[in-house]
């Protein structure tokens, strides 16, 4: 039995998706516990390619996908991804916890008007209703998976719901009345759609743990987003990191085994706020062409920098990460030099750690270690030691001030374009 955890360690689009799928062969299921369809990962097949925002990536590999209680669901996305799936050729096997919150139209209509009245203090999120469906479950004003496959108690919630979101819709001075009659209709329609999949995940998920099972917990955004860790409020509305598992699919922390660190070679990030190491000339503009880095769920261009130690100092010991898979090596090549941020300078100090203050992050300025750069490196590379020396050397250096060992290392998106260490 293994039970292991995947999770970002930068500002999201790490490569998730692919390693989650490159491991789902050996799992028996595959547990979102976080975030929404403000996700998004893929996953190449040959020459298919899957975006999938909600959907855990192991059901591309026919394994069973768990939609935890800590995970947002836009029913009208899910089921759209269930049919799309379903088109082509893989119907995919689902449980989707009862205790999971519903994105509501409302949330969408609020992450809107709230960043357009920021204008440019915005914090540049999907506008998929995340954060308002989040801040609802916290202040106890949530519609969860349950209560749609329930139409009196949906109906109840709304009634005592909808008049508080009409309000707050008023105030903002958006002309649009909240229909609750046809919300009811859609709601408890999208509750008759998903009814076979909504269940008690968290008994299902225990039991398969007692009975030896291989389970993968996939992550979705970042460290650098988390609600606490991230570069607040720069930040997506969820937990991801580590401890987020454990509350967001019910299972205890002990029963975690291994927690993979997924590390893209660089640094990329979408949306507002801070970003170090980020690059404003012709290299940053070289990353984004060559990694593709426009971002899976918005299209938006990823903003791109080099890899910064200070961050993955932090993502890994607040997360305990037991191992390390780098992606997004082969970007990287034909690169005269690359650099890797070891320190910020603050001021008149040199600094190891992430500051929490936002104002400190915006001053801090990277200090790099320089290393030479390389060629192209063989796609078909099976061992660490038919990459280019140099690029050998970039990552022991990785390696050695992280004190975590590299056991994984993507040259690609594909399957096949893996390293296992
Ligand atoms: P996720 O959100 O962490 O799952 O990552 P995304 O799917 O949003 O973004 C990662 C992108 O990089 C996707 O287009 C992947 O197909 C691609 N990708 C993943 N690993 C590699 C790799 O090692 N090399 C290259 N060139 N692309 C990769
Ligand atoms: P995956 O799982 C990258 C970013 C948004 C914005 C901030 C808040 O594919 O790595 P939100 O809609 O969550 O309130 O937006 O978080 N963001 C992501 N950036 N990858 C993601 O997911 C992201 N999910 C949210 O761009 O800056
Ligand atoms: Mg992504």
């Amino acid at each position: 039995m293994t039970v292991a955890l995947i999770i970002g360690t930068q500002w999201g689009d790490e490569g998730k998706g692919k390693v989650v799928d490159y491991f789902s062969k050996n799992a028996d299921y595959v547990v979102r516990f976080q975030g929404g369809n403000n996700a998004g990962h893929t996953i190449k097949v040959g020459e298919e390619v899957y975006k999938l925002h909600i959907t855990p990536s192991g059901v591309i590999q026919g394994k069973t996908g768990v939609i935890g209680n800590g995970v947002v669901i836009d029913p009208e996305i899910l089921i759209g991804e269930i049919e799309n799936l379903t088109k082509r050729g893989i119907k995919p096997k689902l449980l989707i916890s009862d205790r999971a919150n519903i994105i509501m139209p409302y949330h969408k209509i609020l992450d809107g008007a709230e960043e357009q009245l920021l204008g440019d203090k915005k914090i540049g999120t999907t506008k998929r209703g995340i954060g308002p469906c989040y801040s609802d479950k916290i202040s106890r004003n949530g519609i969860r998976a349950t209560d749609l496959t329930d139409k009196k108690t949906l109906n109840k919630l709304l009634e005592r719901i909808i008049p508080v979101k009409q309000k707050i819709i008023d105030i903002y001075g958006i002309d649009h009345t909240i229909n609750k009659e046809k919300i009811l209709d859609v709601y408890s329609n999208y509750g008759q759609r998903l009814k076979d999949f909504i269940t008690t995940t968290h008994i299902e998920l225990n039991k398969a743990i007692q009975n030896g099972k291989d389970i993968i917990f996939e992550g979705a955004q970042g460290t650098m987003l988390d609600v606490d860790y991230g570069t607040y409020p720069y930040t997506t509305s969820s937990h991801t990191i580590a401890g987020g598992s454990t509350i967001g699919a019910g299972i205890g922390p002990k029963h975690i085994e291994s927690i993979i660190g997924i590390v893209k070679a660089y640094t990329t990030r979408v949306g507002e706020g801070p970003l170090p190491t980020e690059l404003f000339d012709k290299t940053g503009e070289y990353l984004q062409q060559k990694g593709h880095e426009f971002g899976t769920t918005t299209s938006r261009p990823r903003r791109c920098g080099w890899l910064d130690l200070v961050v993955l100092r932090h993502s890994t010991m607040i997360s305990g990460v037991t191992q390390l898979a780098i992606t997004k090596l082969d970007v990287l090549n034909g690169l005269k030099q690359v650099k890797i941020c070891t320190k910020y300078q603050l001021n008149d100090r040199k600094i190891d750690f992430f500051p929490a203050n936002i104002e400190d992050v915006k001053k801090c300025k990277p200090i790099y270690k320089e290393f030479e750069g390389w060629g192209e490196m063989d796609k078909d590379a099976e061992k660490i030691s038919d990459l280019p020396k140099e690029a050998q050397k970039y990552l022991k250096f990785i390696e050695k001030e992280l004190q975590i060992p590299i056991t994984l290392i993507s040259i690609g998106p594909g399957r096949t374009e893996t390293i296992e260490v």
